[in-house]
């Protein structure tokens, strides 16, 4: 893994600490706040950066059924943040489950990075 690899790899990994934390911090409320939906908009690019990176220097470790769960589930993830926040700033109520499913869906990625 090179240094461009390592310094998106820890990209990645600051977006999906946005998005958890972003949801532990509201977890009163549980509004859409920016990180949640910045985080979730970072993980599809940064994952993607990380998919053609990987590729380029060890095509035989790109696990393709792997990416593609991880790719759905982000989407996923991305969708729900992006419709809280829609949500959030056309009325103001708080979208505690849209927040929440975009947080457990989250970690569900998390489980299939480090699992799978
Ligand atoms: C909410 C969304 C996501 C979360 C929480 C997440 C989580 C993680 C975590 C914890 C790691 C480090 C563990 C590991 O290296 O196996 C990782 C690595 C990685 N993720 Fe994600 N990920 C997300 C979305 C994506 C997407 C959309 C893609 C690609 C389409 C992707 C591709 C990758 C790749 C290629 C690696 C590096 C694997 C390696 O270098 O060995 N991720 N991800």
């Amino acid at each position: 893994m090179n240094v461009l690899q390592q310094l998106v790899l820890a990209l990645h990994l600051l977006g999906m600490a946005a998005i958890v934390g972003g949801w532990l911090a509201t977890r009163s409320d549980l509004r859409p706040i920016a990180p949640i939906v910045w985080g979730a908009r970072a993980q599809i690019v940064t994952g993607l950066l990380l998919v053609g990176l990987v590729q380029s220097l060890e095509p035989d470790e790109v696990n393709n059924g792997k990416i593609a769960v991880k790719l759905l589930v982000a989407l996923a993830v991305a969708g729900c943040a992006e419709m809280a926040n829609a949500r959030y700033r056309k009325d103001g109520s708080s979208q505690a489950s849209l927040v929440t499913a975009a947080a457990g869906l989250t970690v569900v990625n998390v489980l299939v990075a480090t699992l799978w």
